[in-house]
């Protein structure tokens, strides 16, 4: 497992964390497709694979996803983990959101929480305030670091400028080989602010493993993703094959060949969701080798005419 270090500080966070929208979550097929106890297993084997980053938030499955963190994690040491987990800011009395850190304490059987990230911009309200009863639960020892996700580069510029006694050391973005804006967009930022870009959808939603075309797209959650509709998968063909041979080249998955390529910059820690031991083993193995600079270069030549069409 490769490490890195979050935001400017000392604490070690795997390059590979495990996402858990899937625990709890219907639309992912949990309850049909796997269960609480898989999910469990899925915890178990990525803590001992050395994943330490857990990422969780209240609303995956209606706080389903968290219980099910917190009772896998037990008879593990706390201090070994990093749990992230997520709240929406919906007023600006600090009641609320102290409200909204407690019930996910709860949830997850523990007394602090590693980072803590607002789950995405509220525009009207202000920021300021939200990021200050943030401060204020560093300061209570509630939460050791603040994040933020789906903050553009400006934003979380205008963010960090707010902050008065603590950084905000993360940001939680959509990126991934397919969906690779935050490549230009946020990562030469990241590197030299020292800041965690924490990489979610990874894999594209599945869009990167190769399982998915026009004749087979994946039903709940992803209905609205529009990478998976027709002509993206077309679009994406070229893109697929490419990390389908880079991957045969090293006895790789087109997956691993994806995460790998996200986890060459030491600033990304990329989160893929995982809902069975062989996902978990797969990702957790990603970083076990080392893309050549020639594999770079074809994929930037690929990636130049890959032009996926997004609703938003
Ligand atoms: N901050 C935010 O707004 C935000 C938004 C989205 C996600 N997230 C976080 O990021 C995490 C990951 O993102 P995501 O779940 O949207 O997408 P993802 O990680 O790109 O894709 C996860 C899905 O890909 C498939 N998969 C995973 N590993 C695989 C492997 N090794 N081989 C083949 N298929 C594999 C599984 O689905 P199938 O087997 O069914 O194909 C899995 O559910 C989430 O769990 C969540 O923690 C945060």
């Amino acid at each position: 497992m490769k490490y890195t270090t979050i935001g400017d500080t000392s604490t070690k966070i795997s390059q590979i964390g495990l996402g858990t929208w899937q625990f709890g979550s219907s639309g992912w097929g949990y309850g049909t497709d796997f269960t609480k106890e898989d999910a469990i297993a899925v915890v178990h084997r990525a803590l001992d694979l050395g994943i330490n980053l857990i990422d969780t938030a209240e609303v995956y499955g209606r706080g389903n996803s968290e219980k099910i963190v917190g009772e896998a994690i037990k008879g593990y040491e706390r201090e070994q983990i990093i749990i992230s987990t997520k709240f929406m800011p919906l007023t600006i009395r600090p009641s609320s959101s102290i409200r909204a850190l407690r019930k996910s304490l709860k949830r997850l059987q523990t007394s602090y929480i590693d980072i803590y990230l607002i789950h995405w911009p509220n525009p009207i309200l202000p920021l300021g305030r939200t990021l200050h009863h943030l401060e204020s639960m560093v300061d209570e020892g509630l939460i050791r670091f603040i994040g933020v996700s789906n903050f553009s580069t400006k934003r979380f510029q205008t963010a960090q400028q707010k902050m008065q006694f603590h950084r905000i050391q993360v940001n939680q973005i959509n990126y991934s080989i397919a969906r690779n804006k935050a490549e230009k967009n946020f990562l030469p930022y990241a590197i030299k602010e020292k800041v965690t870009l924490m990489a979610y959808s990874p894999l594209a939603q599945g869009f990167l493993t190769g399982k998915y075309s026009p004749n087979n797209i994946p039903k709940g959650t992803r209905r609205t993703n529009t990478l998976f509709r027709k002509k993206n998968l077309e679009r994406g063909k070229t893109l697929l094959d490419l990390i389908k041979i880079i991957g045969k080249k090293y006895d790789v998955t087109p997956a691993q060949v994806a995460l790998n390529w996200l986890i060459k910059d030491i600033a990304v820690t990329a989160i893929p969701g995982a809902k069975s031991l062989d996902q978990i083993e797969a990702n957790a193995n990603a970083g076990k080798f080392e893309l050549l600079e020639e594999d770079l270069h074809q994929i930037r030549r690929v990636l130049e005419q890959f032009k996926p069409r997004f609703l938003f």
